[in-house]
């Protein structure tokens, strides 16, 4: 599934009604480089779980938990070395949890990543467009 963005906007709306679909024990690796649009994908899918809190980055807290229907851990392991280092952190109980796991920079870490993972990679192409692939998605696609 492809979704191409012009705006931080558009983004956000994406991220609510893929929030919206979610389940508990979904796990969303997020792949991109550095201002592609990770955090903020997140804000949307974070309203689309019902979450009202204002989403910030977990760069330096490593794992953020926001309470809701499914609780929501947000999670950025840029800082990380080793997918090690990671389950040090003691992320498998959040993974196998009853909520929902976003992981920011998750490339580091796919390696111990549940399969089922949902993976969306996002691209940053001229000015504000971003090129958002979703893959693994279990649910029915989204209408563009
Ligand atoms: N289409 C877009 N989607 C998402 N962010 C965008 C878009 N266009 C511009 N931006 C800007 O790019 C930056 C993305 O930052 P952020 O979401 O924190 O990225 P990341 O978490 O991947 O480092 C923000 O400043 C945002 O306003
Ligand atoms: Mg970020």
């Amino acid at each position: 599934m492809i979704f191409h963005s012009e705006s931080p906007e558009q983004t956000i709306a994406f991220g609510l009604s893929l929030g919206k679909r979610l389940k508990k024990g979904d796990v969303l690796a997020l792949q991109g480089t550095l201002a592609a649009g990770k955090t903020t994908i997140t804000k949307g899918i974070a309203q689309g779980l019902g979450i009202d809190d204002n989403i910030t980055s977990p760069t330096f807290t490593l794992i953020s938990e926001y309470p809701g229907a499914l609780p929501l851990y947000h999670m950025d392991v840029y800082r990380l070395d080793s997918p090690d280092d990671f389950l040090n952190l003691g992320v498998e109980e959040l993974i196998y949890g009853d909520g929902v796991c976003i992981i920011e920079w998750s490339e580091k870490v796919m390696e111990i990543l549940p399969k089922s993972a949902i993976v969306i990679k996002l691209e940053a192409e001229e000015g504000e467009r971003r090129t958002i692939t979703v893959e693994n998605w279990p649910y029915e696609e989204l209408m563009p």
